[in-house]
């Protein structure tokens, strides 16, 4: 029997995202800068790792407590061998209805067969830039588009729903945006500009390389008539907006200029089995602790509800109060706890 529970703001958990690794074929320098994730970083070992049968009982329990979509996340989580056999136990053994991976589509066209047959339902693919100079910088390992572009055109022919997301950076890659809209517009697949964010403490976030939603609004809307769209879901994170022409939607995930914490239903799982209630938080409760000191079904269940019916976390909503007051937080890094 399901029991669901909410937060001190009275959010539910609907969507768990969960880092299967922490590592990373790319460098990007927005998220695993080449000066910190250098050859001498320490990434976890394996008995620190989840295995594949601790995440389906973890995520068992968030089930039983009402999420209904899980995303696979990372670092890049294509890395991770055994992905494929962890997408068909959640979908087999937990009955999850929606679950989606989020990659950067480098490594994904030789594992689209597999994950297909593994029962996955949905991408989002990186695309920050299509220039060869711009995308290889954006990556950090002057890698070229072309292959991510036509792993995307095989998700599509494979049956997936694919949505595409760009990080906007002023000054790197925003001279774009039209150009990748126009791309993506061909091919009616939905593309998400993402606001770059101060997530973790390397990527020497400043507000000025920030575009804000309102201006890349503005500038597409030069181009091509949008109108707004509802939400596909309640708590979706992009604000969406489609082509009046009927070539597809946008969508705009403004974090830093419309925080949107009052509907954050997402709970993280870093890949060492930490949950954490908010990406901008700097620890996590050891739940997978919790499952090796040898909690049973329902006492992990027990565990992750308290836990939950402590949250109160909406960082974005305080970011700028917390950035006026010239304060700066601890927080950890994206791709150890999870995009
Ligand atoms: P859909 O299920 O397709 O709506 O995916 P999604 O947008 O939730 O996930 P995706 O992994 O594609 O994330 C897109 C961007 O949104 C990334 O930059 C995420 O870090 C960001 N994002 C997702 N959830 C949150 C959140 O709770 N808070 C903040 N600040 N950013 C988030
Ligand atoms: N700001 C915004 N988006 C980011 N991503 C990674 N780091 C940042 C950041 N600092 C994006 C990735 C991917 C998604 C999971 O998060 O590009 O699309
Ligand atoms: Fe890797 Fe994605 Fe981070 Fe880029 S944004 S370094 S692809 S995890
Ligand atoms: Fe949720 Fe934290 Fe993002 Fe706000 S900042 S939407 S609470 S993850």
């Amino acid at each position: 029997a399901k029991s669901s529970v909410q937060d001190i703001l009275g959010r539910p958990v609907r969507d768990l995202r969960i880092s299967v690794t922490d590592r990373c074929n790319f460098r990007c320098p927005y998220c695993m800068p080449r000066e910190v994730f250098g050859p001498g970083y320490q990434f976890m070992r394996d008995p620190q790792l989840m295995t594949t049968d601790e995440i389906v009982r973890i995520a068992a329990a968030f089930v039983e407590l009402g999420v209904e979509k899980i995303r696979l996340t990372g670092g890049e989580p294509l890395l991770r061998p055994d992905l494929p056999e962890l997408v068909r136990r959640l979908k087999t053994e937990l009955g999850v209805r929606d679950v989606a991976l989020t990659t950067n589509g480098w490594l994904l066209e030789r594992h689209l067969p597999a994950l297909r047959e593994a029962g996955l339902d949905r991408i989002n693919i990186s695309v920050d830039s299509l220039e060869a100079a711009t995308a290889g910088r954006m990556n950090g390992q002057g890698l070229d588009p072309t292959r991510v572009l036509r792993a995307i055109d095989a998700a599509i022919a494979a049956g997936l729903a694919v949505k595409i997301n760009m990080v906007v950076q002023r000054g790197v890659n925003d001279h774009e945006l039209e150009k990748v809209a126009a791309y993506f517009r061909d091919r009616k697949l939905p593309l998400r500009f993402i606001e770059f964010m101060d997530v973790g403490s390397s990527n020497h976030w400043t507000g000025d390389q920030v575009v804000p939603a309102q201006e890349i609004l503005e500038r597409i809307g030069v181009k091509w008539a949008i109108e707004p769209v509802g939400p596909s879901y309640r708590g979706e994170v992009a604000a969406r907006y489609r082509y009046v022409d009927g070539a597809g939607e946008i969508g705009i995930i403004a974090s830093i200029t419309e925080p949107f914490c009052r509907d954050c239903h997402r709970a993280r799982l870093s890949a060492d089995g930490k949950l954490h209630t908010c990406l901008f938080t700097a620890l996590g409760w050891n739940v997978l602790g919790c499952l090796r000191a040898g909690a049973d079904a329902s006492e992990l269940r027990a565990y992750v509800a308290r836990i939950w019916a402590g949250r109160r976390d909406r960082y974005s909503d305080e970011r700028a109060e917390i950035m006026a007051r010239g304060e700066s937080t601890a927080k950890a890094e994206m791709s150890y706890l999870g995009g």
